[in-house]
């Protein structure tokens, strides 16, 4: 009886001095582990008769079920210290100020982009893309072109080299060729903006070798170019987020419309400071005309039936306009110091009721 109290008092002892849990762990084994302690002295209760056995196997299994609870109070005791130990190295100061990281910008490109689709959008023009490479039928020969026609030249066209077959692919020079592709690929009514990059051998102040379009076309049964014009001032308007701007439709051609005409809308050029809506100046922006009936018959439709209207315009001119930005080359220089001052809050997408651009 005197061993089993020291032996409890000891094995208790090291259980609550056990600094960790797998310290905790050891004493456990030691004391009721296989060899442990306590087992052993459980196991000489074989050979003592049977009353002696009674009393010594209650007072064993009370030291036993003592270790036990104490074992397992430490073990609570260690797991939740470790726990709030852990909840204070891990913990997170919410209320630090954030660091000071370079927040990027939207270039003006992507920008005027996401406005021109939510006008357009909003009018009910779905988007519409093709490819960048193309051929000389979607490019030129359904738009109108006639073979040999000078009209080709005017486009300063990149050609790849030509194939086995003698046909030659090129980078599209205008948006136009998803007209074609469009037409050829659904049923009137279509109503579609077609933004993307087109190509031109070409570089000054005002050109690059790749620029971006966009081109809209409306094709229906009784579409005509007083729809061209209300769709277009609609533009205007909300582009320019100004109330009203003079427009006005000058002659002009294009082989894939007719009657064709570029359009002028009402500026000041005021001391070098352009300004939209206002004064007797005019600044061109787009081209556009109703779509010609060859091309409509080039895409499989009756012009006797369908016709409706396109238009085209340079994605960085408006940009320009809009954003006083002088030069084009600037747009394709990836001059962080031009981002900064001409890029736009990310995240900040343009919208009519929520504004377009800041
Ligand atoms: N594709 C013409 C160009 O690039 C623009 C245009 C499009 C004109 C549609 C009229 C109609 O110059």
């Amino acid at each position: 009886m005197e061993d089993l109290e020291t032996l409890r008092a000891e094995v208790i002892a090291a259980v609550e001095k056990a600094p960790d849990l797998t310290a905790l762990d050891e004493v456990r084994v030691g004391a009721l582990g296989k060899k442990g302690r306590v087992t052993a002295l459980m196991k000489s209760l074989g050979g003592m008769d049977p009353e002696t056995r009674k009393q010594a196997g209650q007072a064993m299994n009370r030291v036993k079920d003592a270790v036990a609870q104490a074992i397992e109070a430490r073990r609570a005791a260690l797991e939740a210290a470790e726990l709030n130990a852990r909840l204070a190295r891990e913990r997170v100061d919410v209320t630090l100020p954030v660091r000071p990281e370079t927040a990027g910008t939207i270039h003006p490109i992507s920008q005027t982009w996401d406005e021109v689709v939510a006008i357009f959008a909003q009018m009910g023009f779905a988007v519409a893309e093709g490819p960048d490479i193309e051929d000389d039928f979607h490019n030129f020969t359904a738009l109108n072109f006639p073979p040999e026609h000078p009209a080709r030249e005017m486009h300063d066209t990149f050609f790849l080299p030509e194939r086995p077959d003698g046909t030659r692919h090129l980078l599209r020079t205008h948006t136009s060729p998803v007209q074609v592709r469009t037409m050829r690929g659904e049923a009137p009514p279509i109503r579609i903006l077609v933004p993307g990059r087109t190509y031109r051998s070409d570089s000054d102040m005002t050109h690059t070798p790749m620029f971006h379009q966009f081109e809209g076309l409306v094709i229906d049964r009784t579409t005509h170019m007083g729809h061209l014009k209300g769709c277009l001032s609609e533009f205007v308007e909300a582009y320019f987020e100004v109330d009203s701007v003079p427009m006005r439709f000058r002659p002009s051609f294009f082989p894939f419309t007719e009657p064709s005409a570029e359009v002028d809308i009402g500026c000041s050029r005021q001391g070098g400071e352009l300004r939209i809506g206002a004064g007797d100046d005019w600044l061109e922006i787009l081209g556009c005309g109703m779509v010609h009936p060859n091309v409509l018959k080039a895409c499989g439709l009756d012009p006797e039936v369908y016709q409706g209207f396109a238009f085209g315009m340079g994605l960085e001119r408006i940009a320009m306009l809009k954003y006083g930005i002088p030069d084009l080359r600037t747009f394709f220089e990836s001059d962080l110091r031009w981002l900064r001052h001409y890029g736009f809050a990310a995240l900040d997408v343009p919208t009519l009721h929520g504004g377009l651009g800041r």
